[in-house]
């Protein structure tokens, strides 16, 4: 493999690196789950997310949905990988309402999450299976 052309491991690990170096600019000072997220798009380019969280406790962002919201408005629109890490002491999965947008943005999505010393990857075809989907409304 050439330095331009990493490998899986290697895309993966950059991705674990740049959802990490995120988690710093988090804002969680009520639930103290600082979240980082990585999005790769198909271009290759990283584009992060963190949770912000609002003294209106509903109004709080994830991680995942900052980071897809912010690569679309960046202009990018297929994603290929996620990264996703946290400061809690085990591995943390998107909730609900970020599978079914990470889902709809990339239905061939690869969720990577820290798992002993390595990681895990998972499709979120797998974490959303039977999606609520794009329907044609009865006139
Ligand atoms: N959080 C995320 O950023 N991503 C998830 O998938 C689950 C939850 C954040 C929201 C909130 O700021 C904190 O974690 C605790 O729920």
């Amino acid at each position: 493999m050439s330095a331009g052309d990493p490998s899986g491991a290697a895309r993966a690990e950059r991705l674990l690196a740049a959802a990490r170096a995120a988690i710093g600019n988090a804002i969680a000072p009520y639930s103290g789950l600082k979240v980082g997220a990585a999005l790769e798009d198909a271009s290759g380019a990283i584009h992060p997310g963190v949770n912000v969280e609002s003294v209106s406790y509903s109004l709080t962002l994830c991680a995942e949905r900052n980071a897809v919201f912010g690569a679309v408005a960046r202009g990018a629109r297929e994603f290929r990988r996620l990264a996703l890490v946290s400061n809690a002491t085990t591995p943390i999965l998107p909730c609900g309402a970020c599978r079914q947008i990470l889902y709809e943005r990339a239905p061939d999505l690869i969720v990577i999450v820290p798992k002993e010393g390595g990681y895990e990857e998972i499709p979120i075809a797998d974490l959303l299976p039977r999606p609520f989907r794009d329907f044609e409304p009865s006139r």
